[in-house]
C-alpha cells in the first residue's frame, strides 16, 4: 500500500511537473540555447575549449525539455519534438568529442548540424512564417 501511495505520488508530481512546463519555460530554454551556441562559436573561435565544454553542458540541458511539447498548444507533434531534442544532445556529444580531441572543423560541422535542427522547428512555427 506504501509503495503504490508513494508510486501514485510520484507520477502525480510528474505529471504536474509536465503541466507547469508552460510558454515562458519554454522561451526561457530557447533563449538558453541560443546563447549556449553563441558560446560555442565563440569557443572555437578563440580556442577555449572549456568555453565549448561548458555550453555543451548547458546546450544539453535545455535540449532535454524541448520534448515536454503540448502538441494541443504547438504547430508540431511531441514525437517530433522528442527527436529533435535527442538530436540535438547526440550533435552536441560530436561537438564535445571533436573539439577535446582539437579537431575545429568537426566540432562545426555538429555545430551547423545543432542549427539545422534549431530551424527545422522553427519552420514549423505558424506565426513566425
Ligand atoms: C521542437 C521545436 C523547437 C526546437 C527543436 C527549437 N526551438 Fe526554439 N522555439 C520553439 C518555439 C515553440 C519557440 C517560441 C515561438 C513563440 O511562441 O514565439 C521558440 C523560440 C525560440 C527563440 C526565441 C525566444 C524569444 O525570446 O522569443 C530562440 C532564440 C530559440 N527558439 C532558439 C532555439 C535554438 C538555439 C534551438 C536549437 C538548439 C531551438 N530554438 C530549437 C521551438 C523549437
Amino acid at each position: 500500500m506504501k509503495k503504490i501511495m508513494m508510486g501514485l505520488l510520484t507520477f502525480g508530481i510528474f505529471t504536474f511537473n509536465a503541466q507547469a512546463y508552460d510558454q515562458t519555460d519554454r522561451i526561457k530554454d530557447m533563449q538558453s540555447m541560443e546563447s549556449a551556441m553563441s558560446q560555442i562559436q565563440k569557443g572555437i573561435l578563440y580556442n577555449n575549449k572549456d568555453m565549448v565544454l561548458q555550453a555543451v553542458v548547458k546546450l544539453k540541458k535545455a535540449a532535454s525539455t524541448i520534448e515536454v511539447a503540448p502538441n494541443s498548444e504547438l504547430d508540431y507533434s511531441t514525437f517530433f519534438a522528442k527527436r529533435q531534442s535527442s538530436n540535438i544532445k547526440k550533435y552536441a556529444d560530436g561537438i564535445k568529442k571533436n573539439m577535446e580531441s582539437g579537431h575545429k572543423h568537426g566540432a562545426a560541422s555538429n555545430y551547423t548540424r545543432v542549427l539545422d535542427e534549431c530551424i527545422s522547428c522553427h519552420n514549423k512555427i505558424r506565426k513566425w512564417n
